[in-house]
């Protein structure tokens, strides 16, 4: 990828966890903007069907808590693309557990996704995009990763990982590839909770967000000139300043 601002026409883009809810909306304004899109999954196969079909996009199966899979899926990308332009880590859990009653193993089935395989699938990714000159990566962190939520201390500290992970893979990777991350504020869905919808209620912009806004901003890094790196873009109708 060059280092100065460019289209994704014609860029290769894995979007993990992409077959639906954010990463289905990331993947498929990827292809609008003419990337060639590679869709992970792991247990939602046929939703990852569908947003294959309507990206012209390829499927990707793997189950990120094992590197060794994510060292298969990107020896796959590369026998079917030959190379990697950029990565989207978007694939994450999501759990609520007062602090006082978390287990080892609750604590383990969110760091396993949402810290280790984001460093994980950095480090393959960088690996594939140097053999082509570089690339792009964004990591989806969270406000949880800026605000502290009492009864998701655990979801919290992996995405102040996924923060730092950035900014310090940003330094790692330079000048060839940019590490930057989205933010994202409240995206509900069907399964919003009420502690969901009080936060909506505190948010300045009035509404939660949507995917399409979420992949505006990945569209912005992924692409950014190498000038634009270890930065943090928080989308979240200013909830963030409260
Ligand atoms: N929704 C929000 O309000 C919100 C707010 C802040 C931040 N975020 C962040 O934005 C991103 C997307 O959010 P979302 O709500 O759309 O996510 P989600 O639906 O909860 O999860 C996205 C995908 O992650 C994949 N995943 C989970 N465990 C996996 C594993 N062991 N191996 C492989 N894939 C796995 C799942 O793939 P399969 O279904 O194929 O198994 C799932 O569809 C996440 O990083 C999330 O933390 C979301």
């Amino acid at each position: 990828m060059e280092n100065l601002p460019s289209s994704l026409q014609g860029k290769v883009v894995l979007v993990t966890g992409a077959a639906k809810r954010i990463g289905r909306g990331i993947a498929l304004r990827l292809a609008r903007e003419g990337a060639r899109v590679a869709i992970h999954y792991h247990r939602s196969e046929p939703e990852a069907r569908r947003t294959a079909e309507e990206c012209g996009a390829a499927l990707f199966r793997a189950n990120l808590e094992s590197v060794a899979e994510i060292t298969a899926m990107f020896g796959e990308i590369e026998r079917h693309f030959g190379r990697l332009d950029g990565l989207v880590n978007n694939a994450a859990r999501f759990t609520r557990f007062d602090p006082l009653d978390i287990t080892e193993a609750d604590w383990d089935f969110i760091h396993k996704v949402n810290l280790k395989a984001v460093f994980f699938c950095c480090q393959s990714g960088a690996r594939l995009m140097l053999r082509n000159g570089g690339g792009r990566i964004v990591n989806i962190s969270s406000l949880g990763g800026i605000r502290p939520w009492a009864e998701h201390a655990h979801y919290c500290a992996s995405k102040a990982g996924v923060i730092m992970l950035t900014r310090a893979l940003a330094k790692a990777f330079a000048p060839d590839i940019t590490v930057n991350s989205v933010a994202p504020g409240v995206i509900p869905f069907e399964d919003i909770d009420a502690r969901g919808r009080a936060m909506i209620e505190a948010t300045p912009a009035r509404r939660g967000g949507t995917p399409d806004e979420i992949a505006g901003a990945v569209v912005y890094f992924l692409k950014a000139s190498n000038f634009v790196t270890g930065q943090i873009l928080a989308v979240d109708g200013g909830l963030s300043q409260r």
